[in-house]
């Protein structure tokens, strides 16, 4: 292969013109994320252990909205579940049925191999989430999902109608992910330093995955598959959720990460621009 050039790294692209364009997108995704899941592959024995514990990973910012309402969760389905770690953490809150979605087959290979150590009854489907099978529609007391979703989402209309045709009737869409504001800089600087990012109209694509998330663990730079990613503002998510017809319950700005995002900025500079975000949304009452 010949060497890779600036461009072949990282490169600014159109927001996706069609659906079919968002779809071949999310199959270049598909790829990268087989090849980033190894990460979670490695970290398998970790996680049964940490679940076998009765161990949660759900976030304090998702504690204190979700906390009064996980007792009356039935089913509870986690778009873009990866391995399954916070699936299975809300079935260690006492959800009965938890169900997982991700589009990478290791991921979903990873979450039956942590769910079979469990016992658990979890059920798993792998496939792009546009494309979550039509049995699940209308069985979610709960859509769970966001920590590093919202960005691999090419089609946002498609994403809201997928989340809607989930719910029952007085369900509730559960959105913890990164504030579009912490796109605006560069992640690896000591301040924080403009990026050239369009806040209104950007997307990108590149190789490479962050060095305090999966770092080199994806194999060398010139075999990856290359990533697509949308940066959304809140307001188009909200949007796209309220043209779907769910009622906004809660809408939050946090400066609390839930990844070692920024890992070189300045002490003094923490706290000073919102990292995450969280949004509750609930289908109104038949
Ligand atoms: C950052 S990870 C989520 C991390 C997760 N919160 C965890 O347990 O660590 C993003 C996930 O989205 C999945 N994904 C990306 N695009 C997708 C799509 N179109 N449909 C379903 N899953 C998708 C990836 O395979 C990956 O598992």
């Amino acid at each position: 292969m010949p060497d890779l050039t600036p461009d072949d790294i990282y490169r600014h692209e159109p927001m996706p013109q069609s659906q079919d364009e968002a779809r071949a997108r999310h199959e270049s995704n598909r790829a990268a994320w087989n090849e980033g899941a190894a990460m979670y592959t490695a970290g398998i024995d970790e996680a049964i252990a940490f679940l076998k514990a009765g161990q949660s990973n759900l976030h304090p910012v998702e504690r204190s909205y979700l906390a009064p309402l996980l007792p009356q969760v039935k089913t509870a389905i986690h778009l873009q579940c990866a391995s399954g770690r916070d699936t299975l953490s809300l079935w260690n809150e006492g959800v009965p049925r938890v169900i997982g979605v991700d589009i990478s087959d290791v991921h979903i290979a990873n979450a039956r191999q942590i769910t079979a150590a469990l016992n658990a009854p979890a059920e798993w489907y792998r496939c792009d989430l546009l494309d979550t099978p039509h049995e699940l529609d209308g069985a979610a007391d709960l859509v769970y999902t966001g920590r590093g979703a919202m960005c691999w989402i090419n089609d946002l209309d498609g994403w809201a109608g997928v989340v809607t045709r989930l719910l029952k009737p007085g369900g509730y869409l559960s959105l913890f992910d990164d504030h579009p504001a912490s796109w605006l800089f560069n992640l690896e600087a000591e301040t924080y330093q403009y990026d050239n990012i369009d806040f209104f109209n950007h997307a990108d694509s590149g190789l490479g995955w962050p060095s305090t998330y999966i770092g080199d663990q994806a194999g060398p730079l010139e075999q990856q598959s290359r990533k697509y990613e949308c940066l959304w503002p809140i307001a188009r998510i909200v949007q796209a959720l309220l043209e779907r017809g769910l009622v906004l319950r809660h809408l939050g700005e946090h400066p609390d990460p839930y990844w070692e995002v920024f890992p070189n900025l300045k002490p003094e500079l923490r706290g000073k621009i919102p990292l995450t975000f969280s949004l509750l949304a609930q289908k109104e009452r038949a």
